[in-house]
């Protein structure tokens, strides 16, 4: 199932996004924002459990999300500025890393390092800003489905409706909160308008 954000003060963000004179600092900044309106969106049916802390006025019971139970999963580097601000709010939740790259000619996405804990029964979310064709995404999904996690969910920021389609042919089971569905793709698999790389717009380099 696929969720895209209406709220305008993310689409007020994100078009931020699109602008050239956003530099890396703002583009960064941006992305953990927008990251944080995703998780509080996808998370706001979770259970809370009940914890007992002491407050000013002695010992009281309150419900907490049980981050123990939260791994969050990132694909470099574009990913790197989502998982701070996710790991900011839920520190005890662990992280996994997949180190992918889109082939240029193929624009076939290419693993070449996974360092994912172990996901039997815990819920897993995928932080990655850019679902184009959607080849990253889906083998990052297929890499943890593998670890038999108890849920999926995968937060981005901008997608193509192409490879939204392909998301829910191939993983119809996993919930994608998204903040904008843009146009379309280009003839290299670009999004249109998209906010170009979003690996170069974050870390000042140029392909
Ligand atoms: C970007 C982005 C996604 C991927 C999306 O990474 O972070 O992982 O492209 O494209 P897809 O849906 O067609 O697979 P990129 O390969 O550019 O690497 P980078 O983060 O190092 O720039
Ligand atoms: N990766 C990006 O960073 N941007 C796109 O538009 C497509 C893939």
């Amino acid at each position: 199932m696929i969720h895209e954000l209406s709220n305008p003060v993310a689409k007020t963000l994100l078009n931020h996004l699109r602008e050239i004179q956003s530099d890396a600092l703002r583009f960064r900044h941006i992305i953990q924002e927008l990251t944080r309106l995703l998780v509080y969106e996808a998370l706001k049916t979770e259970t809370v459990e009940d914890q007992t802390i002491t407050t000013w006025q002695g010992e009281q019971t309150f419900g907490f999300i049980k981050e123990e139970d939260l791994i969050f999963v990132t694909i470099l580097r574009a990913g790197l500025p989502m998982i701070e601000s996710v790991t900011a709010l839920f520190p005890k939740a662990s992280s996994g890393f997949l180190a992918m790259k889109r082939d240029e000619k193929t624009h076939q996405s290419v693993l070449y390092y996974d360092r994912i804990p172990e996901c039997k029964d815990k819920t897993v979310i995928i932080v990655d800003p850019m679902v184009a064709t959607a080849g990253s995404l889906c083998d990052a999904i297929s890499v943890i489905q593998a670890k038999l996690p108890k849920k999926i969910i995968s937060l981005n920021i901008i997608g193509s409706p192409e490879g939204m389609v392909i998301l829910e042919q191939k993983h119809p089971n996993i919930e994608v909160f998204i903040a904008q569905i843009d146009e379309k793709l280009n003839e290299n698999k670009y999004i249109i308008p998209g906010l170009g790389d979003a690996g170069d717009r974050s870390y000042n380099t140029e392909k």
